[in-house]
């Protein structure tokens, strides 16, 4: 425990910011400083996987002079999906009220957080979002942006998610939306995570609501996007979309291929955005 109990900010507690990494050092001192400053109240929790750079050791450093920072060190990369998971089951355990996924290379912006904050009163899952009326991309390369459109356009034809931006990676979850989610059984374990919690609150029918966002490109070091990520994504996607679609026609429920997906519908609203 590292500040037991004090999870009172604010009527959904205290949030938590996760930011995993993966060869970060140049981004994970000024990411955690602008986070700090935007929202002081909050507390971050950076999930490194041994990144050869050091970005784990300076993260420590950084944890060492600020009891609102904390490290998590996993063995070695195991992708975004594992690193998140990990993060919150910490986080969940610690008994944070809200839990925002962030990445470490200012794509989303700390100052922008307070908006998704915000907006987390009225929904059960925020997602910051380019592709919604007011959100851009800021210094994308075109290939980029139409590798983002599509796979955001086909996943929510394949999985019949009303999301505009199905991908994205900077989001807010009131704690029992994790809970809720059936974490446990997510094997995604690339980029398409993202797509894979997305579809879970919708068809769990928790109230997902988009809010644009500016995402600005990096300035220093390298994505992390790969051909696999890809690969895993279309497959992934393609297989959720299929089974529930022949669901669909044999009359089942479509959200029987989470498994214990028929449970409580305790204070689960319609989940349309
Ligand atoms: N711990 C850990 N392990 N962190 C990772 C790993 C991993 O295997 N892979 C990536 N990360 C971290 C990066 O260090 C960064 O902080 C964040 O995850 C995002 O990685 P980038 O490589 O910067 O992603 P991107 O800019 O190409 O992709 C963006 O768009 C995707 C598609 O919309 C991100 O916003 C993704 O979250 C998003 O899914
Ligand atoms: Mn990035």
């Amino acid at each position: 425990m590292s500040d037991g109990g004090q999870r009172t900010h604010g009527p959904l507690g205290t949030a938590l910011v996760i930011i995993p990494t993966y060869n970060e050092a140049e981004n994970i001192g000024l990411i955690v400083g602008r986070v700090r400053a935007a929202v002081p109240e909050a507390h971050i929790l950076v999930t490194d996987d041994n990144s050869p750079d050091g970005t784990g050791k300076l993260a420590d450093e950084l944890a060492a002079g600020d009891d609102h920072v904390h490290v998590l060190h996993r063995k070695g990369k195991e992708g975004l999906g594992a690193a998140y998971l990990a993060g919150f089951v910490w986080g969940l355990d610690e008994g944070y009220g809200v839990i925002v996924e962030m990445d470490a290379d200012g794509s989303h912006q700390p100052e922008e957080l307070p908006r998704l904050l915000t907006a987390l009163a009225g929904a059960d899952l925020v997602l910051g979002s380019r592709w919604v009326p007011g959100g851009r991309v800021v210094n994308w390369p075109k290939t980029r942006e139409f590798l983002s459109r599509g796979g955001s356009t086909y996943s929510r034809l394949m999985l019949d998610v009303p999301i505009r931006d199905v991908t994205g990676g900077y989001r807010a979850f009131r704690r029992e939306t994790l809970e809720g989610l059936g974490l446990e059984e997510v094997a995604s374990a690339g980029y398409c995570f993202q797509v894979d919690l997305a579809r879970r609150a919708v068809k769990k029918g928790f109230r997902v609501v988009e809010v644009p966002i500016t995402f600005v490109e990096r300035e220093f070091g390298d994505s992390k996007m790969s051909k696999d990520i890809v690969v895993e994504a279309l497959w992934r996607v393609t297989q959720w979309g299929l089974k529930a679609q022949a669901a669909k026609l044999l009359g089942k429920d479509s959200g029987k291929d989470t498994g214990k997906d028929s449970g409580e519908g305790t204070g689960k609203r319609d989940g349309s955005a």
